[in-house]
Parts: C-alpha cells; sequence; structure tokens
C-alpha cells in the first residue's frame, strides 16, 4: 500500500488537530439531500473526539470562485453533523483570522468546531502560502480524510500540509487508498471496467491506465455513442463529440494491444425529448433515425452486460449507463447496479467511483465492496496519477 502516515500513528490528546474533510453535499434551501459524504466522515471524528483532541475541521462546499456564497456556506453541515454524532459542533462564520483564532482558544478537549467555506477565500484554489501559513497557524496536527478532494492542489489539501509537522491520512482516506490500490495491485480476472457517463474525456487515462490489467472494457451511456459514431454507426441526434476522435481511435488500439474484449451497446432506448416520460422506443443500435436520441442502453445490451459481469472476479464501475434520473431511461442503470449486487455476494470483488454513481449504489441500496466517495478522484487515482493530497502527506 502507498505508504503515508496513519492517524493512528499520531499522539492526539489536548492536541488542536487541523483535519480536512469533504463535507461538498448537495445543498437545497439550506436543506441536506445527501449526507453520505457526512456519515463517510465519521469514523475518523468519533476517532478524534475518543482522542480527546481538539478538533477543528475544515471543507470546501460547491464553487463560490473565491466569494462569500450565502448559500453555500457550511452552516447546515455543522448543525447536521452535530445531529449525527449526538454532540453539538460549534460553527465559526470564518476560515482564517480573528474570529477563528479565539473560537479555537475555547475549544476544549474533545470539542468540535468547524470553519466556513475554505472557497470563499481565492488563495484557497492559488494555493497561496500565506494563506496556508495563516491557516497552519491556528493548530499542532493536521490530518487529511478528504478523499473525495485529493486530486485538487489547493492550500487546505496540499498548501497548508508542509506546515505541519505531524500529519497523517483519516481513516476513510486511508480506507479509499486501501480499496482502490486493489484493483492495480493484482486484481483477479476477469477483470471487467464498466464506464458510462457524458464525459469521456476524464475517463481515457483511466481506460490506458488499467488496460493491461482488464479483460472487459463496457462501455454504456452518453460516451458510447462517440465510440459507436467513430464506428461508422449512424446514431441520429445522440451525444457525439467529434472533437474525441482521435482519442477514441487511440483508445481502439490501447484495447486491442492488451487484449481487452470491449462490448458496446447493441442496441439503445431512444427519446425526441429528455423529459419524464417522453415518448421512446427500443432499437438496435444501427436502427437510430434522424431526430431521435440514444438515452439508455437497451435490453439486449443489458443481458450481455450481465453475463459478463456475472463471469467477472473483478469490476470496476463509473458512470450511468442512461440518463437515469429522468424516467424511464434508469432501467439500463438499475439492471446493471443490481446484477454488481449479487455477484458482491457472491465474494467478486465490486468497487464504484463517486459522482453520480455512488447516488445510484445508494438510492437502489446495492452490496459492493467500496463505494467511493470520490467521483474524479478515484478516477485520477485509477489513472495511476498521484493525488496531490496524498503525495504530500508521504
Ligand atoms: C467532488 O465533489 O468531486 C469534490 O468535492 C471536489 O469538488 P470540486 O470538483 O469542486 O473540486
Amino acid at each position: 500500500m502507498i505508504n503515508i502516515p496513519s492517524i493512528h500513528d499520531l499522539e492526539l490528546k489536548g492536541e488542536r488537530v487541523l483535519c480536512r474533510f469533504d463535507f461538498n453535499v448537495p445543498i437545497k434551501d439550506g436543506v441536506i439531500r445527501d449526507d453520505s459524504r457526512l456519515t463517510a466522515a465519521l469514523p475518523t471524528i468519533e476517532y478524534l473526539i475518543e482522542k480527546k483532541a481538539r478538533i477543528i475541521m475544515l471543507s470546501h462546499l460547491g464553487r463560490p470562485k473565491g466569494e462569500r456564497v450565502e448559500e453555500l456556506s457550511l452552516f447546515p453541515v455543522a448543525m447536521k453533523l452535530g445531529e449525527l454524532l449526538g454532540k453539538e459542533v460549534k460553527f465559526v462564520d470564518g476560515t482564517i483570522g480573528d474570529v477563528v483564532k479565539d473560537a479555537v482558544g475555547r475549544l476544549e478537549e474533545g470539542e468540535l468546531l468547524l470553519l466556513e467555506n475554505t472557497r470563499f477565500h481565492p488563495e484557497e484554489e492559488e494555493n497561496d502560502p500565506d494563506f496556508a501559513w495563516e491557516l497552519a497557524s491556528i493548530a499542532s496536527v493536521y490530518v487529511d480524510d478528504a478523499f473525495g478532494t485529493a486530486h485538487r492542489k489547493h492550500v487546505s489539501t496540499y498548501g497548508v500540509v508542509g506546515f505541519f509537522e505531524k500529519k497523517a491520512a483519516g481513516l476513510l482516506m486511508l480506507r479509499e487508498i486501501e480499496n482502490l490500490e486493489k484493483l492495480l495491485l493484482d486484481p483477479p480476472s476477469p477483470f471487467t471496467l464498466i464506464l458510462g457517463g457524458a464525459k469521456l474525456e476524464t475517463k481515457i487515462p483511466v481506460i490506458k491506465n488499467l488496460a493491461p490489467l482488464v479483460d472487459n472494457l463496457l462501455i454504456g451511456g452518453g460516451m458510447a455513442f462517440g465510440f459507436l459514431a467513430k464506428k461508422g454507426i449512424d446514431v441520429g441526434e445522440s451525444l457525439v463529440d467529434e472533437s474525441l476522435f482521435p482519442d477514441i481511435e487511440n483508445i481502439f488500439s490501447v484495447l486491442k494491444q492488451n487484449e481487452v474484449k470491449l462490448i458496446l451497446p447493441v442496441d439503445a432506448v431512444i427519446t425526441k425529448e429528455l423529459k419524464e416520460g417522453a415518448e421512446n422506443k427500443i432499437v438496435d443500435i444501427d436502427n437510430i433515425p434522424l431526430e431521435w436520441k440514444g438515452v439508455d442502453i437497451g435490453p439486449k445490451t443489458i443481458e450481455e452486460f450481465n453475463s459478463i459481469i456475472k463471469e467477472s472476479n473483478t469490476i470496476f464501475w463509473n458512470g450511468p449507463l442512461g440518463v437515469y434520473e429522468v424516467s424511464p431511461f434508469g432501467k439500463g442503470t438499475y439492471e446493471v447496479a443490481t446484477a454488481i449486487g449479487e455477484v458482491t455476494k457472491e465474494g467478486v470483488l465490486t468497487v464504484v467511483g463517486g459522482g453520480d454513481t455512488d447516488k445510484v449504489i445508494r438510492d437502489y441500496s446495492i452490496d459492493v465492496v467500496h463505494l467511493s466517495t470520490g467521483g474524479g478522484a478515484s478516477l485520477r487515482f485509477l489513472s495511476g496519477e498521484e493525488l496531490p493530497a496524498i503525495s504530500v502527506l508521504k
């Protein structure tokens, strides 16, 4: 395993511990719509409480672009964490400055304080050394448990770390690394990679890095249509970004070199309009009429994907296979998720990336060996990239 210091090796009693979490949760009208990133952080928080640390929590929320944006305040997160922990979580309306120093000075052993959104300061994303120094000055120990943000080279994930002698990864960060590494280090074969969603760009490096280890690559979702179009299939109005054709060509040759079997959809659910209950039909993939677009994989594709899933011993899945959030275009995603849940019970190593896919797994209560809390971060990790927040802890 990547050799980084663990929170278990730190002396924490009475110490002021600055902890970076990823509390970037969906919030609407002050209400948290999905608290899974908060529950994922609880083991580390509870450990710090048990060890009687003075706990100063940091996170970003959304992309406020260096300005204060009221709807992106972390105040509702402090309230929700308090509810989940059954313990008061103090909140301070600032990330640095006297107001923060005062609040930190009043923290007793085992008490919790959440600072305001780090991204309200432009210096955070600029990785500004003065901002980093100021932030570091309030604590003696640094813990990073924000795997979901580990690919960002920001002050709170990177710049601040150099000011600490005592620093370590939190329990979630360690669990993420341990599980994602299983896919890179001798995964049981056959290994099936399932990719969907719209953004092919973010998945190209993953395909290239995993190709030597993977046996099957199943592609669905919006990104499948670029592959189909490149093969000369007329996909009607379906999503195709022709600027990615050279990359797709390159992927074809990487897969060939590594003897990876590529399985693209053979049929699709199509519609003219992407809205709830829109008129739709199922057609073979080379039969999509003009003005219609593919919005889900069809039944023959589901059957083919699921028979490969049943024969696999390792599976990594990232990206929905259709526009699952718009009914009735979620069937492909649901069926494949269910098949992954079934093989998990038989002992297959199943890992699912964050982003939209982790919501699918939770919405349908699917069992998997590891559900990552990081969307972009898990893809970058599996691309073989060293994530800044991890490398700086080494
Ligand atoms: C995420 O939700 O993927 C992380 O919290 C990182 O957020 P970001 O893409 O805005 O940096």
